[in-house]
């Protein structure tokens, strides 16, 4: 469901964008009798895109249960943007028609960073879940037992990567399913495939690549695996 409205909301951004950019090379082209015409024609088509992404990407909003400033900023950003870009074309205003275009390239390379500045920070894990040096064990420690205890310690920073990071959508035992989040439980996915999903992302899932280390995306990846039902 969240999934359709994602691709809904991309569509119809996309559409916009196109009629607005051949309305603002109209502009520029100084083809007013063409841009009145062509404005008459989509004015309907115009109002219905208009509310539309607000609607779906208001629903998303929803979905997501999530407040990110990224999300808050583009939601402002396009309430100033659509009448914004009604304004310019009513006004034949070519400045503010570029700054429209703007506002809406802008926001896209927010969606897909996820990041207001194209930025994404790093998450930092809380401290109490980095794992015990283990390089400082006795000399008489067997090996396996070395093994064991690192395994041990990964999938505990994997737990902790859980909970901070993906129980929102999760749910702490995977089954939660926000915004169509897929019950992890129930994943068949193999190894290779849920460390691609956790680092590149998928649907409404952000991809976690540069902002959790490698280490840290296998690490979550195990313990993602550990909740399924044996
Ligand atoms: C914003 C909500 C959200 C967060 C946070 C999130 N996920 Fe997801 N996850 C999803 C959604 C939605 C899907 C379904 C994607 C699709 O198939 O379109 C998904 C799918 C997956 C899958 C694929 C399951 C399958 O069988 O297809 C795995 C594995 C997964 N998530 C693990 C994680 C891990 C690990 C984290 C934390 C690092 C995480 N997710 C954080 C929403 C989220």
């Amino acid at each position: 469901m969240a999934k359709g409205f994602l691709h809904l909301h991309m569509t119809v951004v996309i559409l916009f964008m196109l009629f607005f950019g051949y309305k603002l090379i109209l502009l520029f082209a100084n083809k007013k009798a063409s841009l009145a015409a062509f404005r008459q024609k989509t004015k309907v088509v115009d109002m219905i895109l208009g509310s539309l992404i607000l609607l779906t990407g208001g629903y998303l909003l929803y979905a997501l249960h999530t407040f990110e400033t990224y999300l808050v900023g583009k939601l402002i950003l396009t309430l100033v943007a659509i009448p914004l870009g009604i304004i310019s074309m009513k006004k034949e205003n070519k400045l503010l028609g570029l700054l429209t275009m703007a506002i809406f390239v802008y926001n896209f390379g927010v969606a897909e960073t996820h990041s207001l500045t194209f930025k994404r920070e790093k998450i930092v894990i809380q401290p109490e879940a980095i794992a015990p040096d283990t390089t400082a064990v006795p000399a008489e420690t067997p090996a396996s037992a070395i093994l064991n205890q690192n395994e041990e310690a990964a999938l505990k920073n994997g737990k902790a990567i859980f909970t901070q990071v993906c129980a929102a959508c999760h749910g702490q035992d995977g089954k939660l399913g926000v915004g169509g989040a897929k019950d992890l439980s129930l994943s068949k996915l193999p190894h290779v495939e849920v460390v691609q999903v956790i680092a590149k992302g998928k649907g409404l899932m952000q991809p976690y690549e540069g902002v959790l280390s490698e280490q840290e995306i296998e690490a979550v990846a195990n313990y993602a695996e550990g909740l399924r039902s044996k």
